[in-house]
């Protein structure tokens, strides 16, 4: 059946926790959405409009992410995308490390497969997005939901969900400037040495079962990490101040949300209000405005509504 309008909606991720750096995120309950209207007798290519406070910050042209995603179903089996309408309504915030591109290119190709007919499965779909992405930590949680550890194979990705405790609660403070994945990937050493090989590697292992259990003690030593925080905390302003007032709030631990800037604290649902609010009063004390919010684990990822 042939669906002229397509709606996609694609939760934020937090990606890493500490030490599961391009491997381990969760999705969080908010949402950007975006509605494709396949428009044949248009004679543009694509046309975009952008709601939401932060909508100047987005590209309408043809080169924009969430019409590069569009596109790339089509390229893929060597067809030409039709002419589209694009609506996009943000309610994740961009360059903050909570997965905005991912939404984009998740949202992208989902409106795309469910135009073309389906052509393909979502187990393609999704091999296809972690390609366009280059990593899978944000893309694998905007699309199936829930907390999510993706895995190279010689056969692409093995996803393996790992279940969130319902006793554990994520709060995200999203400062009010930007940073790009690309810059705080530069920073990053291209080699590491075996010692902290085996400090991520076994403290990823305690991390996985402190989800599962909701076991506060071993969050707060399962969020460490010695791959990429080190080094990408100095792009961060105050971030000192603001990991120790979360700690000193009740937070089991704390870590860089993704690529940054956006800090993650993991909470109990007792501690999680003040958490947030000690949060957001360390980052203005240093003159930083910040949203500070306990969310939710989002379980369900990408939903696709239709209409004739
Ligand atoms: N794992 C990625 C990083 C997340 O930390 O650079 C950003 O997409």
């Amino acid at each position: 059946m042939a669906f002229s309008t397509v709606t996609v909606q694609v939760p934020a991720t937090t990606a890493n926790l500490g030490p599961g750096f391009d491997c381990l995120g969760v999705a969080l309950n908010l949402y950007n959405c975006f509605q494709f209207t396949q428009n044949e007798a248009s004679a543009t290519p694509v046309d975009i409009t952008v709601n939401g406070e932060e909508a100047a910050g987005v590209s309408t042209a043809s080169d924009s992410l969430i019409y590069r995603a569009f596109a790339h179903l089509y390229d893929h089996f060597g067809q030409s995308p039709p002419p589209v309408k694009i609506t996009i309504d943000l309610g994740v915030p961009l360059s903050r490390g909570l997965g905005s591109s991912a939404t984009a290119i998740v949202g992208g190709l989902l409106a795309a497969n469910k135009l073309a007919g389906n052509p393909l499965e979502n187990q393609d779909l999704l091999q296809l997005a972690i390609a366009l992405e280059g990593h899978p930590d944000n893309i694998v949680p905007a699309f199936l939901g829930g907390c999510r550890l993706a895995v190279p194979t010689n056969k692409g990705w093995e996803i393996c969900e790992i279940p969130w405790s319902e006793n554990l609660v994520p709060v995200v403070a999203i400062p009010n400037f930007e940073l790009s994945t690309q810059q705080a990937r530069l920073v990053l050493p291209s080699q590491v040495s075996r010692d902290v090989a085996i400090f991520n590697a076994s403290h990823l292992g305690l991390l996985l079962r402190a989800i599962e259990t909701g076991r506060g003690n071993w969050i707060k030593l399962g969020m460490q990490d010695q791959l990429h925080q080190p080094y990408r905390q100095q792009l961060i302003p105050n971030y000192t101040d603001v990991e120790s007032a979360a700690l000193s709030a009740g937070a089991y631990g704390v870590a860089i949300s993704g690529a940054g800037p956006t800090l993650l604290a993991i909470t109990s649902f007792g501690d999680a209000e003040n958490v947030a609010q000690e949060m957001q009063s360390a980052w203005e004390k240093a003159g930083i405005k910040a949203q500070v919010m306990p969310l939710e684990v989002s379980k369900t990822g990408a939903s696709i509504k239709t209409n004739n």
